[in-house]
């Protein structure tokens, strides 16, 4: 299904909201909440509502374990752009989560320590019983993670190129494109697919065309967002301008 919001504010807070119940009612029963996390400037709205829960609302996450879908290869951790950093200081520097909890592939890996680590992300997944929920961004190239057209849709953890238009869009925040690695850890669609909720947040007439092909388009590895076209679990959650495009 698609929900469309008037604008990204009320959009984020709802997400939040779904996500802060999802914990709450995993605090109840006495278990874990097991969440994918999202880069980028989307999700960034919903982790300052998560924060302000946190602090004024007393939503704790001490039951929380999280798993983000990506990172540049290579990475140093303590690196500006590097998602450790971005999350870091959008979200768990500011809320009571275990820094146990928290899983981010791995940019300082040697090469030939990257497969291991993959198929590990993906154990450790498994192990605590698969992602309660995952939340997305997309890309223009329709990338979900940095699972770029041409990706599998069985596809897991691994090591992937990314597509030009995805490093020209990153270009800023590396100061030049040529500043922008040409890899990626990333989870895989299939990683992606097995869990129990997915929620794909789109903001903003820029993203309205990728948007239209993600939701109405003929499914297809050329844009790899359509494969959620096939999950019973998946909401996207748009404001009026990313839905600009829709029929
Ligand atoms: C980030 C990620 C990417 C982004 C996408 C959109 O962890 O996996 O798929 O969600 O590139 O980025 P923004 O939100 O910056 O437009």
């Amino acid at each position: 299904p698609v929900t469309v919001y008037p604008n990204q504010q009320i959009a984020s807070v709802q997400v939040a909201k779904r996500i802060a119940d999802l914990i709450k009612a995993r605090q109840t029963s006495g278990g874990k909440a097991v969440l994918g996390l999202a880069t980028g400037v989307t999700p960034i709205k919903v982790y300052q509502e998560l924060v302000r829960l946190h602090k004024e609302e007393g939503l704790s996450f001490k039951n929380v374990i999280t798993f983000n879908l990506d990172e540049y290869y290579p990475m140093q951790p303590t690196a500006a752009q590097s998602y450790v950093t971005f999350m870091n200081e959008n979200l768990f520097d500011h809320i009571d989560i275990e820094k146990s909890n928290i899983h981010i592939p791995d940019g300082t890996l040697s090469p030939d320590a990257v497969a291991a680590f993959c198929l590990n992300y993906e154990k450790q997944i498994e192990e605590l019983g698969g992602l309660d929920m995952q939340i997305l961004g997309i890309g223009r190239t329709g990338h979900i993670g940095f699972n770029e057209p041409g990706s599998a849709p069985n596809s897991g953890t691994r090591l992937v190129t990314l597509d030009d238009l995805t490093r020209s869009d990153a270009a800023r925040d590396f100061g030049g494109k040529q500043n922008v690695p040409t890899k990626a850890i990333t989870m895989g669609v299939g990683t992606i697919f097995k869990a129990r909720e997915i929620v794909l947040m789109a903001w903003s007439q820029k993203k309205a065309p990728i948007i239209k092909k993600a939701v109405e388009g003929e499914i297809s590895g050329d844009v790899p967002a359509t494969y959620l076209q096939l999950s019973q679990h998946v909401e996207f959650v748009l404001d009026e301008g990313a839905a600009s495009e829709l029929t």
